[in-house]
């Protein structure tokens, strides 16, 4: 009898309706379209307007998974997890509050703070819940309100981060269905914290400060270095995860990495040895979203019917953290909604 795994059942993605394009983006930025196109592949992003949140958005997107799934019962989904660096409160997270308003009730639900290799944190820990045998689905939500960190003066972030959210619902089954999550892998290094980080409103600066500084509650970003770093650290992941499920590389059919940089995922894609067709993008529609971008490039490409029942998918993503995370999936037959 083939071994259990999480299975791929629904995919739902929300973007907030208001597109920003980069001639749009405010002009104390000082940057161009031009720049923007060439350095990250970026065409626009979507913001979130004033009092919609990180919750509003994964609401959104996992009511549009659960409808994709077909499950219309709310005790079938036993786990709900919210994958995001920009949760509503620091306190309580926001997916019990998701979780509650797309009436799932009792199940178990919590935030997973990865950065943005959160989305397949989140799905390595309801795989592991699921073949576990703990629920009987899992509703895994990938949702961000990054346009609430920017700098409005700080040109290398402002232009690069989108808001949005993706979800995926998974069920118990086996590793030989189509849909199954083969293969993990996750990691992490602490000492490059300082690479990516919002330093204010946690303990840290609460310990040392009456006040907050209010330029500390934006996102600071060393972005050569994490470029570097995310090359590297994705292809090893990516390799890793290969290696767990037995594949080689011409084995796979789309490689569906964090949407922060095209050029970033095109030189993942020469380091693998694999070629630039098989890369899914979606960052020229929607930007850097963090923890959604997986689940929203996964949602645009399906919607396109690129993928087919049974085709081979490696997800892998770098994020603050530093944290990194891949995983090898085959396609199931599902719509997204
Ligand atoms: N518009 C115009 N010029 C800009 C700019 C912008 N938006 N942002 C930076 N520049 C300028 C810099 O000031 C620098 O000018 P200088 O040469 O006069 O000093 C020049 O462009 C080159 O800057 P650099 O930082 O080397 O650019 P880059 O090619 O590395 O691109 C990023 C910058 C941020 C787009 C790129 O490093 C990146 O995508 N990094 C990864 C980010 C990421 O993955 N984040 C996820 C969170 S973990």
């Amino acid at each position: 009898m083939a071994a259990r795994a999480a299975v791929l059942k629904g995919l739902g993605s929300y973007l907030p309706p208001r597109t920003v394009t980069n001639d749009e983006l405010p002009r104390q930025l000082d940057t161009s379209d031009a720049w923007i196109r060439q350095r990250t592949g970026i065409r626009q992003r979507h913001w979130a307007d004033p009092g919609v949140c990180t919750s509003d958005l994964a609401v959104e997107a996992g009511h549009r998974a659960l409808k994709s799934a077909g499950i219309g019962t709310s005790d079938a989904v036993g786990m709900v997890i919210v994958a995001t660096t920009t949760p509503d409160h620091p306190c309580p997270a926001t997916a019990p509050d998701v979780a509650a308003r797309l009436g799932l009730g009792p199940a178990a639900a919590f935030d997973v703070a990865a950065g943005c290799s959160g989305f397949v944190y989140a799905l390595a820990t309801a795989a592991a819940a699921l073949t576990a045998g703990y629920a009987e689905h899992v509703l895994v939500i990938g949702a961000e309100t990054f346009s609430t960190v920017l700098d409005p003066a700080d040109r290398t972030t402002a232009v690069i981060f989108g808001d949005g959210a993706g979800a995926v619902v998974l069920r118990g089954g086996t590793c030989d269905e189509p849909g199954a999550i083969l293969a993990v892998d996750l990691g992490s290094d602490g000492t490059g914290k300082d690479f990516a980080s919002i330093p204010g409103g946690g303990a840290r600066e609460r310990s040392v400060r009456a006040e907050p500084n209010p330029d500390d509650r934006y996102l600071r970003m060393r972005g050569k270095e994490i470029f570097a770093q995310a090359v590297r650290r994705m292809a090893h992941s990516s390799a890793t995860a290969l290696g767990k499920v037995g594949w080689s590389v011409d084995q796979v059919d789309h490689l569906v990495g964090h949407q922060a940089n095209l050029r970033i995922l095109h030189a993942l894609a020469q380091q693998l040895g694999m070629d630039k067709q098989r890369v899914v993008s979606h960052i020229q529609q929607a930007g850097n979203t963090s923890a959604a971008s997986i689940p929203l490039a996964l949602a645009d490409a399906a919607a396109q019917h690129r993928f087919q029942t049974h085709d081979r998918l490696l997800l892998t993503a770098f994020g603050a953290g530093l944290t990194w995370g891949s995983a090898a999936l085959t396609w199931p037959q599902l719509t997204p909604a």
